[in-house]
């Protein structure tokens, strides 16, 4: 039987190693994987989620998200016009307008990776987001000695606003606020619970229903915009998930780059995209 969590890193390091050549955020990624502050983390948010009914906060959520955070990277990297333009209220101190793509690549994957360390905390607590950037900054330092000063700040920033609650102020924020959402799809379930276990003992039902109600989400290179994160869905809680990806993506400030559609049960005509979600 083939286990995901090996799957995930697989392509993490095909994608970095192989098709990429980002041989430094590659050796990140490997010290990241080793540290045992992030891994004890995880694993106490997975349990901490498994008693509380909750979904997936665990590694292999971590891996997921990392996966998609990489591939909006490689077709966001592309576009030119992000790197240099002030126009979308970034303040560009950082990433694709500053640092070399092998750079801001790591930049996304530690904030990525590391996002959910902290998931028994107050999400809106600033501190955790430090407390995360101080364990991982000595993974950092042995690839980037002079750099990971300046990568610091931004990855605490990352992971602050992961919920994209806030307008995001950098790219590497965004792509990390659209990662984590497009992680909804069944397999961040932690449980097979029943109905009746999950509306007794779980504060926010929806959460698991809309999350069983969506087959997979894909992101994929668009024809006529940048980006395409498509949903493929079976049931009606689903879009509990979509309207709450599309109000991330609203702060990501990507509108102009990233695309939703929805699929019904595997029909190949989309039943929505997202310019419809606005005219409503
Ligand atoms: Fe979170
Ligand atoms: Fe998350």
């Amino acid at each position: 039987m083939s286990d995901p969590e090996i799957e995930l890193k697989d392509s993490i390091f095909r994608f970095l190693r192989v098709e990429k050549k980002f041989i430094n955020a590659s050796n990140v990624f490997e010290n990241l994987l080793e540290n045992r502050f992030i891994r004890n983390h995880y694993k106490f948010s997975e349990m901490f989620c498994k008693e509380r009914y909750l979904n997936r906060h665990g590694i292999r959520h971590a891996l997921k998200s990392t996966l998609y955070a990489l591939r909006l990277f490689d077709i966001l990297d592309d576009q030119k016009s992000l790197k240099t333009s002030f126009e979308f209220g970034f303040y560009c101190y950082s990433g694709l307008c500053n640092f070399l793509s092998d750079q801001t690549c790591t930049v996304i994957l530690a904030s990525t990776f590391c996002h959910d360390v902290y998931k028994y905390f107050e999400e809106s607590h600033n501190q955790p987001a430090a407390l995360i950037a101080h364990e991982i900054k000595g993974d950092l330092e042995k690839v980037y000695p002079e750099k990971s000063d300046e990568f610091i700040p931004v990855i605490e920033r990352c992971i602050w606003n992961h919920g994209g609650k806030k307008p995001a102020t950098c790219v590497e924020e965004a792509i990390v606020i659209l990662a984590d959402g497009a992680n909804c799809a069944k397999d961040r379930l932690l449980g097979n619970f029943s109905e009746e276990e999950i509306m007794q003992n779980d504060k926010k039902p929806i959460e698991y229903f809309s999350c069983q109600d969506i087959e997979k989400v894909q992101v994929l290179r668009g024809e006529n915009i940048p980006v395409n994160v498509n949903f493929f869905i079976n049931g009606k809680a689903a879009w509990h998930q979509i309207s709450r990806f599309n109000e991330r993506l609203k702060n990501s400030k990507l509108s102009n780059y990233v695309e939703i559609f929805v699929y019904f049960n595997d029909i190949p005509t989309p039943i929505l995209r997202d310019s419809y979600m606005d005219s409503g």
